[in-house]
């Protein structure tokens, strides 16, 4: 399906370029209008319930029964070779736990076949006075079909080889386009505030650094594959998949996000330098 039949099926959207739609909408809502078996990848961080500005905060069992359905949702639509990326932190739950990552909460509601976690290390964050300060969030990788599925190693093989010219019986040790990124991944966070703010930072509170989703998209996506985000906040991930010639759907509910995303894809088709960003 590509997103001129997807813009059929689900109406107008907020902004749109080609091969790019963007929804000002609820996100379970907009998806029970895809057909079964239709996106090739999704990827989105949906809000943790811990008090962001675009939260209102649940109790804890409404809000795991809220990810489930969206969660079901993305399962029912996606194809039966394709990939649901999701990122995920953690959360307080009075009286149990400090920081208890997300994805616990959640293994039992999730009917994806589960590859593996990938930690995303990134550098700052906030401080602690009784705990180890929080350095990681997590991006759960999941398949419908665990023998089928895309994983373009080559196109995000790490270039950054300690020994690329060692030898073992005359043969290269290391693959010459680099070696395997491994499950532990250190890309700096998006960062607000004078002298230490990201180049790509936005207004936006939880903004993905491009480079985490590049390696995401290129990894587990083809050209022209249709890509969704269901939680797109300041749209990251729209324009990484069109700098990778990706189809893609976005969804963000705050019409203000929104706009946010609108700038972007604008100043990314105007200035190829916005190109930069993914280095
Ligand atoms: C963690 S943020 C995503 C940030 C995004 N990854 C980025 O790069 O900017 C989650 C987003 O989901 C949006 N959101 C919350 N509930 C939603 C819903 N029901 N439907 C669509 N979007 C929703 C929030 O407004 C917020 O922008």
């Amino acid at each position: 399906m590509n997103t001129a039949e997807i813009k059929q099926k689900l109406g107008e959207p907020y902004f749109e370029t080609e091969n790019c739609l963007i929804y000002n909408d609820d996100s379970l809502k907009l998806m029970k209008k895809f057909d079964d078996n239709t996106v090739d990848m999704t990827v989105t961080s949906p809000p943790y319930n811990i008090g962001k500005e675009y939260e209102t905060l649940l109790p804890i069992d409404d809000y795991l029964n809220w990810c489930e359905k969206w969660i079901n949702e993305i399962y029912r639509i996606t194809k039966m070779n394709g990939t649901f990326w999701l990122n995920l932190g953690y959360l307080e739950m009075p009286n149990k736990a400090k920081a208890l990552p997300i994805p616990y909460l959640l293994w039992e509601r999730n009917p994806f076949y589960f590859i593996q976690e990938i930690v995303w290390n990134y550098g700052a964050g906030v401080s602690a006075k009784k705990f180890f300060a929080p350095r990681n969030e997590k991006l759960l990788w999941y398949v419908k079909d665990k023998d089928n599925y895309t994983f373009n190693l080559d196109d995000i093989r790490d270039k950054n080889v300690k020994y690329p010219n060692q030898k073992k019986k005359g043969r290269l040790r290391c693959n010459p386009l680099g070696k395997n990124p491994t499950d532990v991944w250190q890309i700096p966070k998006v960062t607000s505030g004078a002298n230490r703010s990201s180049k790509e930072r936005t207004p936006h509170p939880a903004q993905f650094p491009s480079a985490l989703i590049d390696r995401l998209v290129k990894g587990s996506s083809n050209e022209n594959d249709l890509i969704i985000d269901p939680f797109l906040g300041s749209g990251t991930s729209a324009i990484v998949a069109m700098a990778n010639k990706r189809q893609f759907v976005g969804i963000e509910i705050e019409q203000k996000y929104c706009e946010i995303t609108k700038r972007r894809i604008k100043d990314f088709l105007d200035t190829p330098k916005s190109l930069k960003l993914f280095e």
